[in-house]
C-alpha cells in the first residue's frame, strides 16, 4: 500500500506521454514568449492593489523591504523550479515534477494544491480588475447597481458581474488557442509595463523625504490577540500580535508575496515550449528579475509620494497621483491596471487548465478532461469546466482572505519542488539538466526554510482553511485517483494484478 502511494512516474515516460498525438499540445512558445507570459502574470493585483494595504496596515515605507524579502524567497524557489522545468519539460509544473520524484500521492497533493492556487488566484485578480474597471466607468458617469458590483460593497445579494464576465471571455480565448493568447498577452504586457514605468519615473519627481520618516514605524499591538486572524508564528511563540516594526515587514512580505506568483506558471507551459531545456530557465528567472526591480522601485516611489498612513487601499498607485493633484496620471494608471490585470487572469487560468489536463492524462482525474480539441489543439474540456466554476467564485468572492489562501498554497508548492530537486539529483543523477540549481543541497534547504517562514507569517485561519482543502484532496485521491491512475493500471498490466484493489488493501 505504502509503495503504491509513492510510486513515481519515470521521467522518460512523462515525456513520452506528451508525445501521444491525441494528448499532445502544440510546441510554439519561445524564451521571449515565456518571459512575456511571466511578466504578464506576475505584475498584477499584488503591486496595483496590495501595496497600499500592507504599507498602510503592516509595514509603512519599509514595504519595499517586504518586496525584497518576498523576491528573495521567490528567487530561491525559481532556481529550483528552473532545474525541474528544464529536466521534466511536460505540462503540469510542480505537479509533474513531484510525480517524477516524490511519487504519486505527493504529486496528487501538489496538483490539488495548485488547483487551489490558480483557481482562487484567478478569482482574486478578476475581482481586482473589476474594481479598477468600475472606477473607470464611474469616472465616465456610468454606475453599476450595487447588487452587480460584488460581495464587498453589497447589502444582501451581491454578484460581481464584471469579474465573472471577464473569466468567461478569457475562457473562450484560451479554448481557441495558446498562440492567440500569447499575442494578446504581449500587447497587454507592453501597456502594463509602460504604466508601471510611468508610476516610477513621473512619481520620482514628487517624492518628499519627510514621507519616509519613520521608515520602519514602531510596532503597534493589534486587537487580534488570541484570535485566529493573526499570523501563526505570533500565535505559536506567544508574541503580542502587532503591526509595523520588524515583524510587520515579514507579515507584509507574506502578503505581497502574491505579487510574485506567476513565475512558476511559466513552468506549466514547458510542454508547449520549442526548446524547454534552454528557454525555460531564461523565461522563469528573466521575468522574476524584471518584476522584482519594478516592485521595489514602485513601492519606494509611492511611499515617498504620500505618507503611508494616507495611502489608499483600493487603487494606491493611481490615488497617490490624485493626492498630489495629477488626476490625469491617475486615469492613465487605472486604465493600464485594468488592462494589465486581464492578462494576469488569463495566464492564471491557462496554468490552471494545464495542471488539470496533466492530472487527467495521468488518470488521477477522469481521462475525459485530457482530450485535446481536434482543431484548436487545446485542452478545451477542463478549460470550459474550470472557467465556469471560477467565474462563479469570482462573482461571489471577497478579495483579501482568498489572497492569503493562494499564497499558502503556492509556498507549499515551493517547499515540495525544492525537496524534489534534491531527491531527483540522488535518484536520477544521469538525467540531462540544461540548468542546474547551484549549491545543492544547501540552496534548496534554504529555499524550504524561507518559504516555510513566509507561510508561518500568514494568519492561523488561513492554515486551517488550507488544511481543510488538503483533507478533501486526500479523500478524493483514495476514492478515485489511487485506483484509476495510469501508473496503477500499467503496474497491474505488468504484474497481472487486478488494477483496482479494495480500499485499505496492501498490494
Ligand atoms: N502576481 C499576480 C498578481 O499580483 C498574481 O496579481
Amino acid at each position: 500500500m505504502i509503495s503504491t502511494l509513492f510510486r513515481a512516474k519515470n521521467v522518460e515516460q512523462s515525456i513520452r506521454d506528451t508525445e501521444e498525438p491525441e494528448h499532445a499540445l502544440k510546441k510554439t512558445l519561445s524564451a521571449l514568449d515565456l518571459t512575456v507570459f511571466g511578466i504578464g502574470v506576475i505584475i498584477g493585483t499584488g503591486i496595483f492593489v496590495l501595496t497600499g494595504k500592507v504599507a498602510k496596515e503592516n509595514a509603512g515605507p519599509a514595504v519595499s523591504l517586504s518586496f525584497v524579502i518576498a523576491g528573495v524567497v521567490c528567487a530561491l524557489a525559481a532556481l529550483c523550479y528552473a532545474e525541474f522545468a528544464s529536466t521534466v519539460p511536460v505540462a503540469g509544473s510542480a505537479y509533474t515534477f513531484s510525480y517524477a520524484t516524490l511519487g504519486e500521492l505527493p504529486a496528487w497533493i501538489i496538483g490539488w494544491d495548485l488547483v487551489l492556487e490558480f483557481a482562487l488566484g484567478t478569482a482574486v485578480v478578476a475581482v481586482g480588475w473589476s474594481g479598477y474597471l468600475r472606477s473607470l466607468l464611474d469616472n465616465a458617469g456610468w454606475h453599476l447597481p450595487g447588487y452587480l458590483s460584488g460581495r464587498d460593497g453589497a447589502h444582501g445579494f451581491g454578484f460581481d458581474i464584471l469579474a465573472a464576465a471577464l473569466v468567461l471571455v478569457l475562457t473562450a480565448i484560451l479554448v481557441v488557442g495558446v498562440k492567440l493568447s500569447a499575442r494578446v498577452t504581449q500587447l497587454v504586457v507592453a501597456i502594463k509595463v509602460t504604466v508601471v514605468l510611468i508610476v516610477i519615473i513621473a512619481g520620482a519627481f514628487f517624492i518628499s523625504g519627510a514621507n519616509y520618516a519613520p521608515f520602519v514605524p514602531k510596532p503597534q499591538p493589534v486587537a487580534a490577540e488570541g484570535s485566529l486572524s493573526g499570523p501563526l508564528v505570533q500565535l505559536m511563540f506567544g508574541w503580542t500580535p502587532s503591526n509595523y516594526g520588524v515583524l510587520g515587514i515579514f507579515t507584509a512580505a507574506s502578503v505581497v508575496f502574491f505579487a510574485f506568483i506567476g513565475f512558476d506558471i511559466v513552468a506549466t507551459t514547458a510542454e508547449e515550449t520549442r526548446n524547454p531545456q534552454r528557454d525555460m530557465p531564461r523565461g522563469i528567472l528573466g521575468s522574476l528579475l524584471v518584476c522584482t526591480l519594478l516592485y521595489v522601485a514602485v513601492s519606494i516611489v509611492v511611499t515617498g509620494m504620500e505618507h503611508y498612513s494616507k495611502l489608499s487601499v483600493d487603487a494606491p498607485l493611481a490615488d497617490a497621483f490624485k493626492a498630489i493633484g495629477h488626476p490625469w496620471y491617475a486615469g492613465v494608471i487605472s486604465f493600464g491596471a485594468a488592462v494589465g490585470l486581464t492578462t494576469v487572469c488569463m495566464i492564471l487560468l491557462l496554468g490552471q487548465t494545464r495542471i488539470f489536463f496533466a492530472m487527467s492524462r495521468d488518470g488521477l482525474l477522469p481521462r475525459f478532461f485530457s482530450h485535446v480539441h481536434p482543431r484548436f489543439k487545446t485542452p478545451h474540456r477542463p478549460t470550459v469546466l474550470l472557467g465556469v466554476v471560477i467565474a462563479v467564485i469570482a462573482g461571489f468572492t471577497s478579495l483579501s482572505e482568498l489572497a492569503a489562501l493562494v499564497n499558502i498554497g503556492t509556498l507549499f508548492a515551493f517547499v515540495v519542488v525544492a525537496i524534489g530537486v534534491v531527491i531527483l539529483r540522488r535518484t536520477r543523477p544521469d538525467l540531462p539538466r540544461s540548468f542546474r540549481t547551484p549549491f545543492v543541497p544547501v540552496l534548496p534547504i534554504v529555499s524550504v526554510g524561507a518559504s516555510l517562514w513566509l507561510m508561518l507569517n500568514l494568519p492561523t485561519v488561513t492554515w486551517l482553511r488550507f488544511a481543510g482543502w488538503l483533507l478533501v484532496g486526500f479523500v478524493l485521491y483514495f476514492l478515485y485517483g489511487r485506483t484509476h491512475s495510469r501508473l496503477a493500471r500499467r503496474e497491474g498490466a505488468v504484474t497481472g494484478d487486478v488494477p483496482r484493489p479494495p480500499a485499505g488493501s496492501t498490494p
